[in-house]
C-alpha cells in the first residue's frame, strides 16, 4: 500500500460546462476515475473531500442562449439541474456540487483577481481585437469562426481548432466571421489584463520538477508547452456574461470596466475553491474550507480530460503560485479521450450516449463497470454497445453475480441462513482465504497509482478464483458425504464474497451495498458523500484494510437473496445502437466510418521513424498462423525478414515484386517463433480493405 503523505485529500473533477448534458466521454475522462478514487480514499478512512460543480460561464453558453432566444441564466439553470441529477444517478459521490453563477463564486473569483492585480502580478495590454459592428460587441474566443492557420480546417473556433487541436487566438484565424451575425469583423482597440506566463515559467518549472511521477501523457503535454515557451495569457474578456472585472481594479487602471468579465478559464478553476467554501458554509463551519486549501497537510488531486491539461498543470498552478495562499495540485491524473463506436464523440453532431438517457435504460453500475474496464488511461479507447453487453453478461452476471449468488443461496439452503464455520479447513480453503487477504492491498496500490483498469481487473480476478473454487470443491456433493468439508467451503466462499463487497465498492457502489446486505455485513465506512469526514477510525466502522482479514463470523445471520446483475438481451442493445444512429445522423456523411484522428504527435517523435522504400522479394504464409505472411524485403543496403499481419486480407502475390514503404528502424519483434525486422506500411479504407503503401523509387530510398 502506498504511504500516506498528507492527512487530508481534496479531490476535484473538472467542472462541466452546462451548455448541454453529460455524456459517457465526460464520465470516462474526469468523473468515474475521480469517484472511484474518492470512494477508495474514504473506505481507507482517509479524510477526504470531493468537490465539483457546474461551469456556467464561457462563450458556448452564451451562443446557446442566443440560439434559443433566452437569457444565459435560463440555459445554465436548466442544465445545472439536469447534470447534477444525472451525476447523482450515476453514483458520483461529490461532497459538494456547486455552480459558478453563485454569488460566493463571483466574490471568490473577484477577490482572487483583485489580489493578483494589487500585488502587481498582471500586465495590461491595449490591443486591436475583432469587433462585430452589427452585434455591437467584441468577439472573444468562440464568437469568431474562420480557417485554421495550421491545418486549413474552415470552421475553427477563435480559441481552438477542433480538427487539429491547436490552441488559437481569434486574430490568427483566416477569413474570420462573427458566430453571432456572420458579419466580417472589424478591428478595434481594447484593454485587458494578462497573466505574464512567460516570466512565471521558471517558477512553474521548479514546481513541476517535483512531479516527475505524474502520468506520462500529462507530463508529455506539459513539457511540450514549456518547450515552446509560455506566452502571456489574457485573463479578461469583453463579454456580456461572466464574473465582472472588479470595478475598483479597473478604476485604478483607468479602464472602463463595463462589459468586461474574467476569462472563463480564470474563474472556473477558482470554482473548486468557492465550492469548497460553499460546502463549509452549508456545514455551519464557514472557516472549514481553509483546512483543505491553505494547509500544507492537504493533498489536492485534479481529475480531468486531456483537453484540460494546460489549464490545470500550467495556468491554474501559475495563478495559485502568484496568489500565494493556496496549495498547488499534488497530481493531475488526466485521461485521454473515449470514442464511441469508432467515431469521435460529438455533442454538436449528437454522436454521444447521454448519461440521463442511459440511466433510463440500465443500472448505473453496469456503465461504471464497462467504462472502467475501458478507461482511456494511456491512450484513446472506444466504447461500443456490444462490448458493454459482453462485459455485463460475461463478467458482471456470469462471473461476479454467479459466484456470489450461488454461494449465498447455497448457504441459505444448506446452513439455515447462517455463516457456517471454517472448522479445520483444508489447503484449498486456505489458498482462497490467502487470495482474499492479498487483494485489498493489490487493488489499493493500483488505485493509488491511478491504474483503475488494473485495479478492477485485480478485484475481478478474485471473483474468478471464487467461481473456480466452488466448481472444484463441489459443495453440492460434499453436503451429504462430508458436511464439515462443505461448511468450510461455504465459509471460505462467503468470506471471499465479503472481501469482494469491499474491494469492488468504489467501482460498483450500489451493487456492493446490496451484496453486503445479502451477506449480513454491516459497519463498513461509507464510501459515499460525507463518508470521508469526521474521525478516521469511527467507532464500530471497519475500513478497506480490514478486508484483508475474514469479515464474517461463523454463525452470523445472512440477509435475503436477490439477483445483483441481470443479462442484457441483444434487442436491448440494438435499441441503443439505433438511437445512436438516428441521433447522430446529422453531419454523418462528413465523417462516417473514418477512424478518429490520433492525438497530435510532436515533430521530434515523428522524426524518429526511419521510413525506407523496399522491394518485396518473396512472401509466403507462416504455417499455423491465420494472420502472418513472411516476407523477404530488399532494402537496397540489405535484405530483411519482415512479418506482415495481413494474411486475412492479402495473398502473397499481392505483395511479391511490389515496391513498398517500410518502417526500417522498428525494434525487432518475435512472432510465432520468427523474428520480424521492420514493418510494411498498409493503408486501410473504411470497409477495412488493406493495400500496401507503394513507391516508384529504388530500394533504400528515404521516405519523409
Ligand atoms: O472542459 C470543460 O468542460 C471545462 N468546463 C472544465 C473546467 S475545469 C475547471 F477548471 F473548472
Ligand atoms: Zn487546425
Amino acid at each position: 500500500m502506498a504511504d500516506e503523505k498528507k492527512t487530508r485529500i481534496l479531490i476535484t473533477s473538472a467542472l462541466p460546462y452546462v451548455n448541454g448534458p453529460v455524456h459517457i466521454g465526460h464520465l470516462a475522462g474526469a468523473y468515474l476515475p475521480a469517484d472511484i478514487y474518492a470512494r477508495y480514499q474514504r473506505l481507507r478512512g482517509r479524510e477526504t473531500l470531493f468537490i465539483c460543480g457546474s461551469d456556467e460561464h464561457g462563450v458556448p453558453i452564451l451562443l446557446r442562449a442566443r440560439e434559443e432566444g433566452v437569457e444565459p441564466q435560463a440555459i445554465v439553470d436548466r442544465y445545472h439541474l439536469m447534470v447534477r441529477e444525472a451525476f447523482e444517478g450515476f453514483g458520483m459521490s461529490f461532497d459538494h456540487y456547486g455552480r459558478t453563477s453563485a454569488p460566493l463564486h463571483h466574490e471568490t473569483s473577484r477577490d482572487f483577481f483583485r489580489k493578483l492585480a494589487k500585488t502587481g502580478v498582471f500586465v495590461r495590454k491595449t490591443e486591436a481585437q475583432l469587433y462585430d459592428p452589427e452585434a455591437g460587441m467584441f468577439l472573444a474566443d468562440r464568437f469568431v469562426r474562420g480557417t485554421c492557420p495550421a491545418c486549413g480546417h474552415d470552421d475553427a473556433y477563435g480559441d481552438q481548432c477542433e480538427s487539429c487541436g491547436r490552441s488559437l487566438s481569434p486574430r490568427e484565424l483566416k477569413n474570420p466571421r462573427s458566430a453571432i451575425t456572420d458579419a466580417v469583423p472589424e478591428v478595434r482597440d481594447t484593454t485587458h489584463w494578462y497573466l505574464p506566463l512567460g516570466r512565471m515559467q521558471s517558477s512553474l518549472e521548479a514546481w513541476l520538477s517535483g512531479h516527475e511521477d505524474w502520468k506520462p501523457n500529462v507530463l508529455g503535454q506539459v513539457r511540450s508547452w514549456l518547450r515552446e515557451g509560455l506566452e502571456d495569457r489574457a485573463v479578461t474578456r469583453d463579454l456580456p456574461w461572466g464574473v465582472p472585472v472588479p470595478e475598483d481594479v479597473a478604476a485604478e487602471a483607468s479602464v472602463d470596466a463595463r462589459g468586461k468579465v474574467l476569462y472563463v478559464w480564470f474563474d472556473a478553476p477558482i470554482g473548486y475553491i468557492s465550492a469548497t467554501r460553499e460546502w463549509a458554509e452549508l456545514r455551519g463551519e464557514p472557516e472549514a474550507w481553509e483546512r483543505w486549501w491553505k494547509d500544507g497537510d492537504s493533498e489536492l488531486v485534479h481529475f480531468i480530460g486531456k483537453d484540460n491539461i494546460v489549464f490545470h498543470c500550467i495556468i491554474f498552478p501559475a495563478m495559485l503560485q502568484a496568489h500565494g495562499d493556496y496549495v498547488l495540485p499534488a497530481n493531475v491524473p488526466a485521461n485521454e479521450f473515449l470514442n464511441l463506436e469508432g467515431r469521435k464523440l460529438s455533442t454538436s453532431r449528437g454522436w454521444a450516449v447521454w448519461l440521463h438517457e442511459y440511466l433510463e435504460a440500465f443500472p448505473a453500475d453496469y456503465l461504471r463497470y464497462a467504462l472502467c474496464t475501458n478507461l482511456p488511461e494511456t491512450k484513446d479507447t472506444d466504447f461500443t454497445w456490444r462490448d458493454f453487453q459482453a462485459r455485463v453478461n460475461n463478467e458482471l452476471a456470469d462471473t461476479l453475480g454467479n459466484f456470489v449468488n450461488r454461494t449465498h443461496s447455497f448457504a441459505l439452503r444448506a446452513f439455515g441462513g447462517k455463516v457456517p464455520p471454517l472448522g479445520k479447513g483444508g489447503p484449498e480453503d486456505r489458498t482462497l482465504l490467502e487470495a482474499c487477504a492479498k487483494t485489498p492491498a493489490r487493488v489499493g496500490e493500483a488505485i493509488e497509482g491511478f491504474r483503475f483498469r488494473e485495479a478492477l481487473e485485480t478485484a475481478m480476478a478474485l471473483a474468478r478464483e471464487g467461481n473456480r473454487y466452488i466448481n472444484e470443491r463441489e459443495p453440492w456433493k460434499t453436503r451429504k458425504e462430508a458436511p464439515e468439508v462443505c461448511a468450510s467451503t461455504l465459509h471460505a466462499a462467503l468470506q471471499c464474497a465479503a472481501t469482494l463487497s469491499v474491494v469492488l465498492d468504489p467501482f460498483l457502489p450500489a451493487s456492493c451495498r446490496r451484496l453486503r446486505a445479502q451477506l449480513g455485513l454491516e459497519g463498513l465506512r461509507d464510501s459515499g458523500p460525507g463518508g470521508g469526514l469526521g474521525s478516521p477510525s469511527r467507532e464500530g466502522c471497519f475500513t478497506w484494510d480490514d478486508a484483508a482479514h475474514p469479515l464474517l463470523e461463523a454463525g452470523a445471520p445472512l440477509g435475503d437473496a436477490g439477483i445483483l446483475f441481470s443479462k442484457i438481451a441483444n434487442e436491448e442493445v440494438e435499441v441503443q445502437v439505433a438511437k445512436l444512429v438516428e441521433g447522430g445522423g446529422e453531419g454523418r456523411e462528413e465523417d462516417s466510418g473514418y477512424v478518429p484522428l490520433e492525438s497530435p504527435c510532436a515533430f521530434e517523435d515523428f522524426a524518429k521513424i526511419d521510413l525506407r522504400a523496399g522491394r518485396v522479394v518473396s512472401a509466403v504464409k507462416v504455417p499455423k498462423s491465420r494472420k502472418l505472411l513472411r516476407c523477404e524485403v530488399d532494402l537496397g543496403f540489405e535484405h530483411r525478414q519482415i512479418l506482415a499481419g495481413v494474411a486475412e486480407h492479402l495473398a502473397p502475390k499481392d505483395l511479391e515484386g511490389k515496391r513498398v514503404v517500410v518502417v526500417a528502424n522498428l525494434a525487432p519483434r518475435k512472432m510465432m517463433g520468427l523474428v520480424s525486422e521492420g514493418m510494411l506500411l498498409m493503408a486501410e479504407d473504411r470497409e477495412g480493405r488493406l493495400a500496401p503503401v507503394t513507391t516508384d523509387l529504388e530500394p533504400g530510398s528515404v521516405v519523409r
